[in-house]
C-alpha cells in the first residue's frame, strides 16, 4: 500500500555515528540547561519530519515506528494539519473557550460525537493532554454519581500527574518518591490472556469480585480502562471481557471510562479501539493522535454525564486552543476520506507477518499481539523468564530505526507506526530488527 505523503519523505539514512557530533553538542546543552528528569532515550536531535520519518540535525534519517508514543498517527507534519494550522494560527491564537468560543472548538466537538462509539447524545470538552483528559472524565463522573472512589486495572498507565500517578500500575518512574499521591485509587486484576489464560468473562469475573470485595460498589464513581493497554504492552483482553464489565458497571451505576488516550483515532483499525472489542464506554477520553502533533485532549461522553457538571467546573486558560481544535478537525475530517482505518488493518498485516517470521528462528518472541498499527511483542526465555527488550530498542536506533519499549517487566517492543508509513519502509524497518535480534541471539 502507497501513501503519496509518506512516498515523499525521505528513506532511512544513516551518515554518522549515533548521536552525531552536533547532536553530541546539543546532549552536552542540554544537561547544562535541562532537567535530568526529561531523558533522551534515543540521543538525537530531531530538526524535521515528514510521513513515516524523521531526520536529525545531523542528517541521519530515522523510520519512525514510535511516533512519539502514538502521535502522530495520520504522519509527521500532514499536509491537511500544516495547512489548517497555518490558517488557524494568522486568524486566532486564543481567546479561552468559556470567555469568547469559537468555531473550531465545536466542530471538533461534532466530530468526536460522531466518531466515538455509541449512537446516544454525546458532549465534549477539550483539555491540554491525556493526563488532563484522564483528571478530568473523573471528576465528570464524581460530580456525576456523587461517589469517590476509582477504580483502575493492573498493568493500566493513565499519565503523571497527582492523581494519574496514584491510577498507574508501575510506580517507578511516574510516581516514586513523589508521594503522597491521591487517595480513593483502587486497583483491580486485568484481563492479561498471555499470562493468566482467562476468558473473558472469568477475567470480568474476577475483576467484579475484587473491587465487590475490597473496594464495595456503592463507592465508585468509575472504571478508568484502557482498551488496549499501552503502556502496559499492547495487552488486548480476552472476548467479552469489556462488555462484561460495562454491563456490571451500568447496573452498579458506575461511570466506565475508556481511556483512548493511545489507542484511539484509527490507531487500531477502528475509529476508537474499544468499538471492535465489543464496548461502548460511558465516557471516551482521547488525546496523542487527535490533533496531528498539537497538544489537545477530548473528553467525550454520554450528554447526561457531561452536563452533570456545572459550569465552570471543568476547562481551564488554553485546553481546547483554536490552533489545537483547527488541526483535530483536520485530523479527524480525514478519518473516512482517507480510510485510515483500513491503514491501520493493513499495517497490522504487514507487521506481523514480519513478526511472525521471526518468531520462528527468536523464540524469545513469546506472545504477539495488538491490533492495527499498535502492535506488540513480549519477550521471554523458554522458561518465562522477561527478556529486556531496551537493548534491541537502542541497537535499532542506531541503524534509524526507532522503535518503543513498554511493560512492567520492560520486556515488551511495542510498534507505534503511523498509518501513512508504506511497505517498503515497513520491509527496511524489518530488517533492521531482524539484523538486531541476530546480533543479541548471538551475543
Ligand atoms: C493510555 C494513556 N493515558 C494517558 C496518558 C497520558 O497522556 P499525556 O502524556 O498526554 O498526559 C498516556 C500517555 O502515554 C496514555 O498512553
Amino acid at each position: 500500500m502507497t501513501d503519496t505523503i509518506a512516498t515523499q519523505a525521505p528513506a532511512r539514512s544513516v551518515v554518522t555515528e549515533i548521536p552525531g557530533p552536533k547532536s553530541q553538542e546539543l546532549l552536552a546543552r542540554k544537561a547544562e540547561a535541562v532537567a535530568n528528569a526529561i531523558p533522551a532515550n534515543l540521543p538525537v536531535f530531531i530538526e524535521s519530519a515528514h510521513g513515516a520519518t524523521f531526520t536529525d540535525v545531523d542528517g541521519n534519517t530515522f523510520l519512525d515506528l514510535g511516533c512519539g508514543i502514538g502521535v502522530t498517527t495520520i504522519g509527521h507534519t500532514d499536509d491537511a494539519v500544516v495547512a489548517a494550522v497555518r490558517e488557524q494560527v494568522g486568524k486566532l491564537t486564543h481567546s479561552l473557550v468559556g470567555q469568547t468560543p469559537y468555531e473550531p472548538y465545536v466542530r471538533a466537538a461534532e466530530l468526536l460525537a460522531e466518531l466515538t462509539p455509541g449512537d446516544f447524545k454525546k458532549k465534549s470538552f477539550f483539555v491540554n493532554s491525556g493526563a488532563e483528559a484522564v483528571e478530568n472524565g473523573v471528576k465528570v463522573a464524581r460530580k456525576y454519581t456523587g461517589r469517590g472512589g476509582v477504580a483502575v486495572l493492573e498493568h493500566g498507565y493513565h499519565g503523571r500527574t497527582n492523581l494519574t500517578a496514584a491510577m498507574n500500575f508501575k510506580i517507578a518512574p511516574y510516581g516514586n518518591g513523589q508521594g503522597p499521591l491521591a487517595s480513593s485509587v483502587f486497583h483491580a486484576p486485568n484481563s492479561y490472556p498471555f499470562r493468566d489464560g482467562l476468558s473473558g468473562p472469568d477475567a470480568a469475573k474476577r475483576t467484579q469480585w475484587y473491587l465487590e470485595k475490597h473496594v464495595g460498589v456503592e463507592e465508585l464513581a468509575c472504571l478508568v480502562v484502557e482498551p488496549i493497554q499501552g503502556e502496559g504492552g499492547f495487552i488486548v483482553p480476552a472476548d467479552g471481557y469489556l462488555p462484561a464489565m460495562q454491563e456490571w458497571c451500568t447496573k452498579n451505576g458506575i461511570v466506565m471510562i475508556a481511556d483512548e488516550v493511545q489507542s484511539g483515532v484509527c490507531r487500531t483499525g477502528t475509529n476508537f479501539a474499544s468499538e471492535q472489542l465489543g464496548w461502548t464506554p460511558d465516557i471516551v477520553l482521547s488525546a496523542k493522535g487527535i490533533a496531528g502533533g498539537m497538544p489537545l485532549a477530548g473528553v467525550t461522553g454520554r450528554a447526561e454525564i457531561i452536563d452533570a457538571m456545572h459550569s465552570g467546573g471543568v476547562g481551564g486558560t488554553f485546553g481546547g486552543n483554536p490552533v489545537s481544535c483547527a488541526a483535530a478537525v483536520a485530523v479527524l475530517e480525514q478519518v473516512t476520506s482517507r480510510d485510515l482505518n483500513g491503514k491501520a488493518k493493513h499495517i497490522e498485516e504487514v507487521i506481523t507477518g514480519h513478526l511472525r517470521k521471526l518468531q520462528e528462528s527468536y523464540p524469545i518472541i513469546a506472545d504477539i499481539r495488538g491490533r492495527g498499527a499498535m502492535i506488540a511483542v513480549e519477550l521471554q526465555t523458554e522458561a518465562g523468564t522477561p527478556v529486556s527488550a531496551g537493548p534491541i530498542a537502542e541497537a535499532a536506533g542506531k541503524l534509524g530505526v526507532m522503535v518503543l519499549t513498554a511493560g512492567a517487566d520492560g520486556n515488551i517492543l511495542r510498534f507505534l507506526p503511523s498509518l501513512v508509513i508504506t511497505d517498503e519502509q515497513l520491509d527496511d524497518a524489518f530488517d533492521v530488527i531482524g539484523e538486531v535480534f541476530r546480533e543479541v541471539a548471538s551475543a
